[in-house]
C-alpha cells in the first residue's frame, strides 16, 4: 500500500489514504505522516474502526499521552482513552471555536479522535491559525507582537459545574515548536478573557475581531463523520469547533490527547 495525501480544502486538512492504523504504524509510513501533519494541522482517516489498543499505540508514536480528567468517561480497560459522548447543547463547552485546555498552563500539542457512533449531524469543523496570522495586514501583525492574553475555563467550569475557574496567560502569537511558523491564539470570547495590560474595554473589540477573522468559512474544514474515521489535530495551530445539531441522538468518539508544551 502506498500512501496518499490531498488536500481537503484550501486552507486546512489532509486526506490520508492507503494506511491501516490497526496495524503497527513503520518508521517510513509514520516520517510521511508527521511531515503531511506539519503541513496540513489537521489529518483525517476514513474507515479505520480503529481499536482501542491500536488507537493508543498509535498516539503513543507522536507523543507522551496526557493525564485525563477523572470526570471524564474511559474506554473501559483503556485509561488513556477517553469517551467523549454527547451532552446538552445547553452546556456543551465544545460547541465555540476553541484550541483545547487554553486556559491551562501546558495546553496539549495534539489530540486523536475515533468515531464509534455518529448521529445524523454532529460535525466538526477546524480552522488554520497559520493563515489567520498570515492573512492580518502587516500592521496589525505588527501590533499583536508581544502581546499575551489570559484565557478561562469559564465554558468548562460551566459544564462541569466547577467553582474554581481555571485560568492561564499565553501569547496571542505563538510559534510552532516543530514548523516555527507564526500561528494566531485566541478562542470564544468566553475563554479569551483580556489583553494583559489593556481595560477589558480595549481588549474586547481586537479579540473579537481576531476570533471571526479566524473562523471566516475560507479558513474551514468540515468534517462530516462516519463510523470507522479517525482525525487527529495540531492543537498548536488549529482550532475546532463540534456542531451540537443532533439533539437526543447518540455520539460517541474515542479521544486521546497528548501532553504539549509551554506556548511562546
Ligand atoms: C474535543 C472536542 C470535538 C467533537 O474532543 O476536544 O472538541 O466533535 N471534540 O466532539
Ligand atoms: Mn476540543
Amino acid at each position: 500500500m502506498s500512501i496518499r495525501i490531498t488536500p481537503l480544502t484550501g486552507t486546512t486538512g489532509g486526506l490520508v489514504e492507503g494506511v491501516n492504523l490497526n496495524e503497527p504504524v513503520s518508521r517510513d509510513t509514520f516520517d510521511v505522516l508527521h511531515r503531511a501533519f506539519l503541513d496540513y494541522g489537521v489529518l483525517v482517516f476514513r474507515g479505520q474502526h480503529l481499536q482501542p489498543a491500536a488507537h493508543v499505540e498509535f498516539a503513543k508514536l507522536w507523543g507522551n499521552p496526557a493525564q485525563n480528567n477523572p470526570l471524564d468517561p474511559a474506554v473501559p480497560g483503556f485509561p488513556g482513552l477517553i469517551q467523549v459522548t454527547k451532552i446538552p447543547k445547553e452546556t456543551a463547552s465544545t460547541e465555540a471555536w476553541h484550541s483545547d485546555s487554553i486556559y491551562t498552563a501546558v495546553p496539549p500539542k495534539i489530540s486523536i479522535l475515533s468515531s464509534v457512533v455518529v448521529p445524523h449531524g454532529g460535525d466538526t469543523m477546524w480552522c488554520n491559525q497559520y493563515v489567520s496570522y498570515e492573512r492580518l495586514s502587516p500592521t496589525m501583525q505588527r501590533m499583536l507582537e508581544g502581546l499575551r492574553v489570559r484565557f478561562a475555563g469559564l465554558r468548562l467550569a460551566r459544564m462541569r459545574n466547577i467553582d474554581k475557574i481555571p485560568e492561564a496567560v499565553h501569547p496571542i502569537v505563538r510559534t510552532h515548536p516543530e514548523t516555527h511558523r507564526k500561528a494566531l491564539y485566541v478562542g470564544h470570547p468566553e475563554t479569551a478573557k483580556q489583553i494583559e495590560g489593556m481595560t477589558v474595554a480595549e481588549s474586547r473589540p481586537l479579540l473579537d475581531f481576531l476570533y471571526g477573522h479566524s473562523t471566516a468559512p475560507d479558513n474551514v474544514y468540515r468534517h462530516m463523520w462516519q463510523v470507522g474515521d479517525v482525525v487527529m489535530w495540531d492543537n498548536r495551530c488549529t482550532m475546532h469547533y463540534a456542531v451540537h445539531d443532533y439533539g437526543e441522538e447518540e455520539r460517541v468518539l474515542n479521544r486521546i490527547t497528548l501532553e504539549g508544551e509551554v506556548p511562546v
